[in-house]
């Protein structure tokens, strides 16, 4: 999978690829991040980027000309399955759309920054529009940083059985179950006797249950689905 960032902050989004799991995924060559800095696609000396609203209103929007370019030379390279911008009033992601997006071979993810992009740039180069929640972030780059670890971690190869996606919560529309490790007893905090029991089936039902308990208790919304 290649994944394509056009953002107008490049840096922010080093750190997330540097580390643990996405940075494993890269070295494995399972998949490519590139960034891609929207003032290298400017044409004027102040590399400018955004500009006033049309209308009037506060807040600046970013102009359609330099995403335009950096799109149109990415397209020229190779196709692209998505062009996903990243906007609060997108659909929420969840882990249907990390899934569906695991499948791809090359996404393009347009971070928006202001009062967002020129319609125009929506209208004619976005195929998908991602918020990661219902609360307003300074840009994009953190939502294209989340959904890139979401969506990366599922590539098949990216996690070993240890880290299996397949237990995550959410996979089959149920919260994980509690976990434990090491010691069995801590300050006389128990770990629940099924689960030192060796039985495995019996292991298996409990954590079911555990699952479906913390499911009704914390997100029945996702019963109903
Ligand atoms: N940009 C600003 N807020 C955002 C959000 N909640 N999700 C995705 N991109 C954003």
């Amino acid at each position: 999978m290649r994944i394509d960032i056009i953002t107008v902050l490049p840096e922010l989004l080093d750190s997330p690829f540097s580390a643990s799991i996405l940075k494993r995924a890269i070295d494995k060559g399972l998949v490519e991040v590139h960034t891609h800095n929207l003032r290298d696609y400017t044409t004027d000396n102040y590399k400018t980027v955004d500009d006033y609203q049309f209308g009037g209103g506060a807040g600046m929007v970013m102009m359609i000309e330099p995403i335009d370019k950096c799109i149109t030379r990415l397209k020229s390279e190779r196709d692209y399955d998505e062009v996903i911008y990243m906007t609060p009033d997108g659909e929420t992601l969840n882990q249907k759309t990390a899934n569906q997006l695991s499948l791809k071979e090359n996404i393009i993810i347009l971070c928006g920054h202001y009062k967002g992009v020129d319609q125009r740039v929506r209208d004619q180069f976005i195929t998908r529009e991602i918020s990661i929640g219902d609360y307003v972030l300074s840009g994009g780059e953190l939502g294209a940083a989340v959904l890139c670890d979401a969506v990366i971690r599922l590539i098949p190869g990216v996690l070993n059985n240890e880290t299996s996606a397949l237990t995550d919560s959410f996979q089959d529309n149920l919260l994980a179950p509690p976990v434990y490790t090491r010691p069995s007893e801590y300050k006389g905090w128990k770990v629940p006797d099924i689960l030192l029991s060796g039985n495995f089936p019996k292991i298996e039902k409990w954590r079911e249950e555990q699952a479906y308990q913390r499911t009704k208790e914390r997100r029945p919304d996702l019963l109903e689905e």
